[in-house]
C-alpha cells in the first residue's frame, strides 16, 4: 500500500475537489453566454478543422439509484422519437452554422441511447451523416446499458458506423446491484460484449464504479476478474459520487453504507494493482486501457486530453454538445444547453439554439485551463509547454512552487516541470486545484479518492 496515512494528512481523506472535466468547472459557468454567443463561436470552429460532437440522449427504461447523470424514465417510445426528432433539427442547424465541418469523434451519451428503435438510430444517423460527414479516421462511440440492446439496434448502430461500445457495467455483485439499484446479472453483459464483437464493433470500453454500498475489496476483486474474461479494450472506473441533493434517486442510497474514504483509497489501488497485472496501461486518474489502444497510446506520448467525457485522444479544437443540458467547449468558452428537456424542445422548436449558460475564458483562463489539464492527463506539467501560451512559465510559477512545497514527497519541481511522484498521484484533483482561480474556500464537488 502507498503512504495511506501521508496521503490523508495531505487531505486526501478530507478534500473534496473537482475531476476538472472541464475548468473553470461548471458550477462557475454564468448566464452571460447565450444562442447568439453560441452560434459565433460554432461559426468560427466550423472553419479550422474536424470538429468533435456528442449528443445527449437524456431517456431510461429504469432510474438507477446510484446514477448522476442527467436523464429521466419512459415507458413509452412516443417521447424519445419527438426527442429525435427535435435533436434532428438542432443538428442540421448547428450543421448550417459552422458550414457542414467534418466529424474527427461522435459519441452518444445519455441516459441511455440505446433506448432507440432501430428506425429511431438509422434516423438520427442519416441526419448526422449529411450534417456532419466523419473525416478520415474519425471513432464514433456509443453507450450502451446491456438490458437495453438487441440485434436490431446493434446492426443499427453499426450500420450507422458505431467503432466504439461504452458498456455500463458498474459491479457484478448481485447484492451490490441491488444496493443500487441496478439489477444485471453477467450473462447478460457478457452476451452483450460477444454480440457486439460478433457484429463486428472491434473497440469495448466498460465502465465500473468503486465506492459503493457494500463493496470491499474482495467483492471487488471477483467483479473485476468476471471484467477481464470479457477483456474489454477500455475501462473506466470511477469513484462513486454521492449528492443526493442534486441527484435525488440517489437518496435510496444510505450514506451509512457508503465505504469511508480509507476504503474507497483500497479499492482504488486493489483495482489498479488487478488491471495493471492483467496487462492494462492506467491512464489518468480513472482509466485503464490495453497498450494499442488509442488512449493507451495517446497517454504515452503525451497527447491525451481531457473534456466533459472524460479522457480523450482527439485534438479537435471544438467539441460540439447538442441536446438537452449538454455543454460545449470551443477554443472561446464553454456553452450548455437548457437542462430540462422541455425547455431545450421549446427553444429548438422555435428553430433557436437553447443555450442556457456557460463561460467566457478570460485573464489566465485558458493558461489554468491547459495545466489543470496536463496535470490530470500527464500527472505533470511543464511550465514552458506551448500549449499553456505565452508568459505561464511566470504566471504559474507560484502556484508550482506552492504545491511542492505543500506535498514534499508527493508533488516535486524539478526546474520548470512540476512532476506529481507515483506516491503522489492519488492527490492529483487536489494538486490541480491550486491551479484553480475560482475554487473557492468550502465549495465541495466529490471526494478526493
Ligand atoms: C450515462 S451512464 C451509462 C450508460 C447506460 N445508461 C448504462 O447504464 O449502461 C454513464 C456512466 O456514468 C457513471 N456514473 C453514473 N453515475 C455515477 C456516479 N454517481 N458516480 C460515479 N459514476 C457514475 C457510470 O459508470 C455509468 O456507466
Ligand atoms: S446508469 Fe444508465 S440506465 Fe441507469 S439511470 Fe444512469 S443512465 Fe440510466
Amino acid at each position: 500500500m502507498k503512504h495511506a496515512a501521508q496521503l490523508a494528512a495531505a487531505g486526501l481523506f478530507r478534500e473534496r475537489p473537482p475531476r476538472y472535466t472541464s475548468y473553470p468547472t461548471a458550477p462557475n459557468f454564468s448566464g452571460g453566454v447565450g444562442p447568439e454567443t453560441f452560434a459565433d463561436w460554432l461559426g468560427r470552429a466550423g472553419g479550422s478543422g474536424p470538429v468533435s460532437l456528442y449528443l445527449h440522449v437524456p431517456f431510461c427504461r429504469r432510474l438507477c439509484w446510484f446514477c448522476a447523470c442527467r436523464t429521466q424514465g419512459t415507458r413509452t417510445d412516443a417521447p424519445v422519437a419527438a426527442y429525435v426528432e427535435a435533436l434532428k433539427a438542432e443538428i442540421a442547424h448547428a450543421s448550417e452554422v459552422a458550414g457542414r465541418p467534418r466529424l474527427s469523434r461522435l459519441h452518444w451519451g445519455g441516459g441511455t441511447p440505446t433506448i432507440l428503435a432501430p428506425d429511431l438510430i438509422a434516423s438520427l444517423a442519416r441526419t448526422i451523416r449529411r450534417s456532419f460527414p466523419f473525416a478520415e479516421g474519425a471513432e464514433f462511440s456509443v453507450e450502451i446499458d446491456p438490458n437495453e440492446i438487441d440485434a436490431g439496434r446493434i446492426a443499427a448502430l453499426r450500420e450507422a458506423g458505431m467503432t466504439r461500445a461504452s458498456i455500463g457495467i458498474q459491479d457484478f455483485d448481485p447484492r451490490i446491484q441491488e444496493a443500487i439499484g441496478r439489477p444485471q446479472s453477467f450473462r447478460v453483459t457478457a452476451e452483450a460484449a460477444a454480440a457486439l464483437r460478433r457484429a463486428g464493433i472491434e473497440s469495448l470500453n466498460a465502465d465500473l464504479v468503486y465506492g459503493l454500498p457494500g463493496q470491499n475489496v474482495a467483492s471487488l476483486r471477483r467483479t473485476l476478474r468476471r471484467l477481464l474474461w470479457l477483456r474489454p479494450d477500455r475501462i473506466a472506473l470511477y469513484g462513486y459520487a454521492h449528492a443526493p441533493h442534486l441527484a435525488k434517486r440517489q437518496a435510496m442510497i444510505r450514506e451509512e453504507d457508503l465505504p469511508g474514504a480509507p476504503l474507497r483509497f483500497d479499492l482504488a489501488e486493489a483495482a489498479r494493482e488487478i488491471l495493471v497485472s492483467a496487462g492494462y496501461d492506467p491512464v489518468g486518474i480513472d482509466h485503464f486501457a490495453l497498450p494499442a489502444d488509442g488512449l493507451a497510446r495517446a497517454a504515452r506520448e503525451g497527447r491525451l486530453r481531457r473534456n466533459f467525457q472524460g479522457y480523450t485522444d482527439d485534438a479537435a479544437a471544438a467539441l460540439i454538445g447538442l441536446g438537452a443540458s449538454s455543454i460545449s467547449e470551443f477554443p472561446e468558452g464553454y456553452a450548455q444547453n437548457a437542462p430540462a428537456t422541455a425547455a431545450w424542445r421549446r427553444a429548438v422548436d422555435t428553430g433557436a439554439f437553447a443555450t442556457h449558460r456557460g463561460h467566457v475564458f478570460r485573464g489566465e483562463d485558458r493558461m489554468r485551463k491547459a495545466a489543470i489539464e496536463r496535470l490530470m492527463c500527464d500527472f505533470a506539467l511543464d511550465l514552458g509547454d506551448p500549449r499553456l501560451g505565452a508568459g505561464a512559465a511566470a504566471a504559474l510559477r507560484p502556484a508550482a512552487e506552492g504545491a511542492a512545497r505543500r506535498w514534499p514527497g508527493f508533488a516535486a519541481l524539478e526546474g520548470s516541470r512540476l512532476r506529481i511522484t507515483e506516491e503522489g498521484r492519488p492527490l492529483t484533483r487536489i494538486i490541480a486545484r491550486a491551479f484553480d482561480e475560482y475554487d473557492e474556500a468550502g465549495s465541495a464537488y466529490s471526494m478526493a479518492i
